[in-house]
């Protein structure tokens, strides 16, 4: 990639990935993104479950009903949790880590998709967070925000078409200003 313009346009969800396995080095880049993201008071409440044993990505594709099954063909899940109780904002510190892994993954030339995990259910009812929990034996404090599946990709997908771009949603000076 050669430009940060470059690397915005072309990262694309990816959600079918190659049987190919991550390189140590990739997964050390994509966890050193995670550690160098800005954190609100720098409370860095986040912990970070790297998974890539397969039976275990297999049973986090079931995490919930809709938009989680290719987890289990991706070659590296980072689940990233927060503690709600160390900031106020936990939400967003771990939406930024989330997407800064995404970013450094096409930086490196792998695929990535954001997995919802809060606010969303297992098939069951159970929240997914719940699910996640008692599959990661993560405590009881952290909440599980997201996981991002990553892998070598396995289709092409276009980069990011300008002609979509809203610009109506971009106001000058005051709300509908031209
Ligand atoms: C907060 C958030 C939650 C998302 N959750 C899911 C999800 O659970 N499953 C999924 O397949 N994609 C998920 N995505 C990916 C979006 O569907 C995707 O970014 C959007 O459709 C735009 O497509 P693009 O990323 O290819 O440009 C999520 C993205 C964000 C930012």
């Amino acid at each position: 990639m050669n430009n940060f313009s470059e690397l915005i346009t072309n990262r694309r969800s990816m959600r079918k990935f190659t049987d190919e396995k991550i390189s140590q080095e990739d997964v050390v880049s994509l966890m050193k993104a995670a550690l160098m993201s800005p954190a609100s008071k720098r409370s860095n409440e986040w912990q970070f479950i790297v998974v890539d044993d397969k039976e275990t990505l297999q049973k986090l594709s079931h995490c919930k009903a809709h938009g989680a099954a290719f987890l289990a063909d991706a070659a590296l899940a980072i689940v990233v949790t927060a503690d709600p109780l160390a900031s106020d904002v936990w939400i967003e510190d771990a939406s930024v880590v989330s997407i800064l892994i995404q970013l450094q993954a096409e930086d490196l030339g792998l695929g990535s998709c954001w997995v919802q995990v809060r606010e969303r259910f297992h098939a069951s009812g159970v929240p997914a967070d719940e699910y996640v929990h008692e599959v990661l034996d993560i405590p009881l404090q952290l909440q599980t925000l997201s996981i991002i599946a990553v892998g070598h990709k396995g289709m092409e997908r276009k980069p990011f078409d300008e002609e979509h771009l809203q610009w109506e949603k971009i106001h000058i000076n005051k709300y509908g200003g031209k």
